[in-house]
């Protein structure tokens, strides 16, 4: 059959609330134009991340009663420990509340002044924490990886020429070396088992450990099958195996690709840095059986780990983001191609020539998703990496507006309306306002930045 239908059926729905688009205009200049200052109740579509946002599974739910709250040794701490080893087979599992809360742990030991922390594209929570802690961190993807146009079948891959000049550079100041699969800020594009295994091949080289941020493990693993010499025939767990079997250790979001509403762990082989996790980890996060989660969460993520690696989910729910992204292609709107994993990423630079990166083109085209259709989106480009602790600004390496399709949540009919959505916006786009930012923090400034728009 041609359709890829949903590999599951609806038991529970959440009403979304209709507004009209004079209604979506006034709602974005109250919230300064920032999509992240709305109330969700006055978004249709929900886009804006595919983080913590998936719907769980009946047996996941039913996990959830037999979460066992005890302070110390929950039975539901030792169900989650055996799920995440059952794929990634690190000697020490420390849960956390989210993914940055692993990063922060990690970067207290590897992090600190004048030291350089390489990956293929460090997510902003990740270098929001290097930096935090006095590192900075650096992205060395391939060349194709910042072309959008580009067909590269495995565009967040490491550039290994630029990793091993970057260890022969900064030698004794380089901590650790990190990989990001699949690489998000890089259009949720995939890694290939090939490239992890190089890039594990020269941190072992220069005696560095190496890290692998595994948020969307599953879908990478779902990539590696479809497109890599000698992986079509191998089960998605054997695949996410050999993966982390590279690695000294990983950090996680569990709201990715572990079905979760919140949580998150940090994996360690090595003994001694263990102890100094789990000792960061009991000052912020918890006791190291249950970090900062709930026993309900733990046995969540336990069941939702079985679920992901599901070949029926996977290929659906990748899919998902080409049936967009095709659609897209077909009207003319520059998406980033190949579909990544999960998201549909669109060129607003390319399609919004009219405005400069320093205003934003990524956020013009995000707003204007948000007045036209309710559709809330997120900008990926200058003002989310183009802000330096300097206090200097220079043009992201690209404008993107990411539309991140949360977890066996929305259903087709959804899907043609975004695209219907742009079709109307092909229509008025060449009117389309820029942006200057008005209010910013130090730090990751995109949250919470207030926003003009030039025109008004
Ligand atoms: C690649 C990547 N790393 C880390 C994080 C941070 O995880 P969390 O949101 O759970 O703190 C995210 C979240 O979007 C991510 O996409």
């Amino acid at each position: 059959m041609k359709t890829i239908i949903e590999p599951f059926r609806i038991k529970s729905v959440e009403p979304i609330r209709m507004t009209t688009r004079e209604e979506r205009q006034t709602l974005i200049r109250d919230a300064h134009f920032n999509l992240f200052g709305l109330h969700s109740d006055d978004v249709l579509i929900d886009l804006l991340t595919d983080s913590g946002t998936g719907a769980m599974s009946a047996a996941q739910w039913a996990a959830v009663m037999r979460g066992d709250e005890s302070y110390a040794g929950s039975p539901s701490f030792y169900r989650f420990e055996a799920a995440v080893k059952s794929l990634m087979p690190f000697a020490h599992i420390i849960p956390t509340h989210q993914g940055r809360a692993a990063e922060a742990i990690l970067f207290s030991i590897f992090g600190g002044l004048g030291r350089h922390i390489p990956s293929n594209t460090h997510f902003d929570t990740t270098r929001g924490n290097i930096e935090a802690s006095g590192a900075s961190g650096h992205d060395l993807v391939i060349d194709e990886g910042h072309d959008p146009a580009s067909l590269h079948p495995f565009k967040g891959n490491m550039d290994l020429a630029k990793l091993e000049a970057f260890l022969e550079t900064h030698g004794d100041t380089v901590p650790c070396v990190m990989i990001t699969i699949t690489n998000n800020a890089g259009g949720g594009q995939p890694v290939s088992l090939e490239n992890i295994r190089g890039t594990a091949a020269l941190a072992r080289k220069y005696g560095k450990p190496f890290f692998i941020d595994g948020c969307r493990f599953a879908e990478n693993a779902w990539f590696i099958k479809q497109r890599e010499d000698g992986q079509g025939d191998r089960a998605i767990p054997d695949i996410v195996r050999d993966c982390f079997a590279e690695g000294d250790g990983m950090t996680m979001s569990a709201k990715k690709d572990a079905f979760g509403n919140i949580g998150g762990w940090l994996a360690l082989n090595d003994d001694g840095l263990a102890e100094q996790a789990r000792a960061h980890l009991i000052r912020t996060e918890g006791f190291p059986t249950y970090g900062g989660l709930s026993g309900r969460d733990l046995e969540a993520l336990a069941q939702g780990l079985t679920e992901i690696v599901d070949e029926d989910y996977l290929r659906y729910r990748i899919r998902t983001n080409s049936y967009i992204g095709e659609a897209l292609d077909a009207l003319g709107v520059p998406v980033v191609k190949p579909a990544g994993g999960h998201a549909v990423f669109i060129d607003a630079r390319a399609w919004l020539p009219h405005i400069p990166p320093l205003n934003y083109p990524g956020q013009a085209l995000a707003v204007a998703l948000y007045e036209l259709g309710g559709i809330r989106g997120c900008e990926i480009g200058t003002v989310m990496f183009g802000a330096h602790p300097d206090g200097t600004e220079t043009p992201a390496a690209m404008d993107l507006v990411r539309l991140a399709i949360p977890r066996r949540t929305y259903t087709q009919s959804h899907a043609d309306y975004v695209i219907e959505v742009f079709a109307e916006l092909g229509e008025i786009k060449d009117r389309l306002s820029g942006f200057r930012i008005a209010w910013q923090p130090n730090l990751m400034r995109h949250f919470t930045c207030r926003f003009e728009r030039l025109a008004d």
